[in-house]
């Protein structure tokens, strides 16, 4: 009998800190109701979604986790509604549910933390550089932030990478409404962090442009610490300013953002920018995604507390490590 499992990680989007949060800086995310989600089980050679699995349906990322882990061939079904290419954290997303699926397959510890840095590896792997806040975010669910003071009790994990260190710790975030706004241009996060990192390296202005994102987020974990959301609104859109002058954002960014702001505490992009998403703060959440749709966006209003990574072992697995245990 073939064991098989279904699993599930949900999309996030950046409150503050992206870019900057490579470099060590903190961050702020927030895990969203748009899951990814996979049925695997066993079987005789690699299938994703019935079809033989080549480099382009087997992405780089499951690539790297299935030699990880190594285990049998499995037949893949992937189901999703995190936009890729968004910046909404569709590959962490996957990176998230597929490290738990091969993890539990091969009897391994499937604790939030081993799955976060599995996932991390992939992403880092696929990507070539970048943070663990999108695959943290996936993982955990609810609100995380990166490289800020946290209470011992809100310490989730410590994850380290070519002498940079990121503690990532939960926040507890009080009841805010927040709308996506798609530009629908798709955009791959690769690049956009190697644009950052070359501008950083010939540029001290570019360095200080990224000292000042960290400060900016320092200040927002203040004001949620404070329910301070017209101040956290008003940091999110100097963020944005300060991307735009990194050279993430792009012309249908900048009009969905001005088109949300004036019904909005705050509006940016998320995630590595160049097209994909932008995100608005905001008490009317209708209007505000009116007028994002009204300048050619596709509005989403999300949802926020919600789960992290799930696994949910189908019948005949559990039947037989039953019985396997019942042996034994
Ligand atoms: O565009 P996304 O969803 O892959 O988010 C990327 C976030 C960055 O800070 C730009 C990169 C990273 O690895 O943290």
């Amino acid at each position: 009998m073939n064991l098989s499992v279904t699993v599930s990680a949900p999309g996030k989007f950046v409150i503050l800190g992206e870019h900057s949060v490579v470099y060590g800086k903190p961050a702020l995310a927030l895990a969203m109701d748009m899951r990814f989600t996979m049925h695997i089980s066993e079987s005789s050679s690699f299938m994703v979604n019935g079809l033989p699995a080549t480099p382009s349906t087997m992405s780089p990322h499951m690539k790297f986790l299935s030699d990880l882990h190594g285990g049998n061939p499995l037949s893949i079904r992937i189901e999703s509604r995190v936009p890729s290419g968004s910046g909404l954290g569709s590959s962490a997303a996957l990176s998230a549910a597929y490290a738990g699926a091969v993890r539990s397959l091969n009897g391994l510890s499937c604790s939030k933390e081993s799955i976060a840095k599995d996932a991390y590896e992939a992403e880092y792997a696929a990507q070539g550089r970048g943070s663990p806040m999108d695959t943290s975010a996936s993982v955990n669910g609810g609100g995380i932030a990166l490289n800020v003071p946290y209470k011992p009790e809100d310490f989730l994990w410590r994850i380290e990478k070519n002498e940079r260190v990121w503690d990532v710790s939960r926040i507890d975030v009080p009841k805010m409404t927040f709308v996506i706004g798609n530009t629908g241009i798709r955009a791959a996060t690769g690049p956009l962090v190697e644009k950052v990192k070359n501008y950083m390296d010939s540029s001290k202005f570019a360095r200080d442009i990224i000292d000042e994102m960290g400060d900016v987020t320092l200040d927002g974990m203040k004001a949620i610490k404070e329910r301070d959301i017209t101040e956290l609104g008003a940091l999110m859109t100097y963020d944005h300013e300060l991307l735009s002058i990194l050279g993430v954002s792009c012309p249908e960014l900048d009009k969905l953002v001005k088109a949300a702001l004036p019904t909005s505490y705050g509006a940016k992009l998320t995630g590595s920018g160049g097209g994909g998403c932008m995100v608005a703060l905001t008490d009317q959440p209708e209007k505000t995604a009116d007028a994002i749709e009204a300048h050619g966006g596709t509005a989403y209003i999300v949802s926020t507390s919600v789960p992290g990574v799930t696994i949910k072992k189908n019948e005949d697995t559990k039947h037989r490590r039953q019985k396997r245990n019942n042996r034994s």
